[in-house]
């Protein structure tokens, strides 16, 4: 996706900072997940792209954010016990998004986005992808003004699909 992060016409180059900590090699459907993590920095470039072009104040830098770490978290299939998994987040520093859409951004086919731009679809099947595949959690964090982040968890061990 680099060639998107690129410096455009109406957009500064978009930064991304990695701090990726330690992770161990994970078992998990590998080209899924790259799936979900495609379709998040995409959401990210398209929130960045808006917040840049805005004509009230123009975001001046536009930053995405990459974080990985090994931590606790609840696996679905025991909900009681906290179990060890890969975390990924996600971030950048767009408009963000408000309450009311944020309940539905991961509904099949809800999009903010013009006709022919947004599937609405990337979210849901991101969703599906991490919760029912890898029995992980996918979850946003994100208020108007304050930026955007995915949180994605995946169990270190196999989790039951
Ligand atoms: N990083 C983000 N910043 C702001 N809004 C976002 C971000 N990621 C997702 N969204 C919102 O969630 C909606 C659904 O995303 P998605 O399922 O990927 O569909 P699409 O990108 O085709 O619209 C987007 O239309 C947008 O409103
Ligand atoms: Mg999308």
């Amino acid at each position: 996706m680099h060639h998107r992060l690129q410096v455009q016409k109406n957009r500064p180059e978009i930064k991304v900072v990695k701090e990726y900590g330690q992770l161990p090699l994970v078992v998990c459907y590998s080209s899924l997940l790259n799936q979900v993590f495609m379709n998040l920095l995409a959401n990210a470039i398209d929130a960045l792209s808006d917040a840049a072009t805005r004509t009230d104040t123009p975001l001046k830098e536009p930053q995405i954010v990459i974080r990985t770490q090994t931590q606790p978290i609840q696996s679905l299939s025991s909900t009681e016990k906290a179990t060890d998994g890969a975390v990924i987040q996600i971030g950048d520093n767009g408009s963000g998004i408000s309450q009311d859409v944020l309940e539905h951004i991961f509904d099949p086919f809800f999009t903010t986005k013009p006709v022919g731009k947004g599937t609405g679809l990337g979210l849901s099947i991101s969703y599906k992808i991490v919760v029912e595949k890898h029995g992980g959690q996918l979850r946003c964090v994100s208020s108007p003004g304050q930026g955007t982040s995915f949180i994605v968890e995946i169990p270190l061990n196999p989790q039951p699909s």
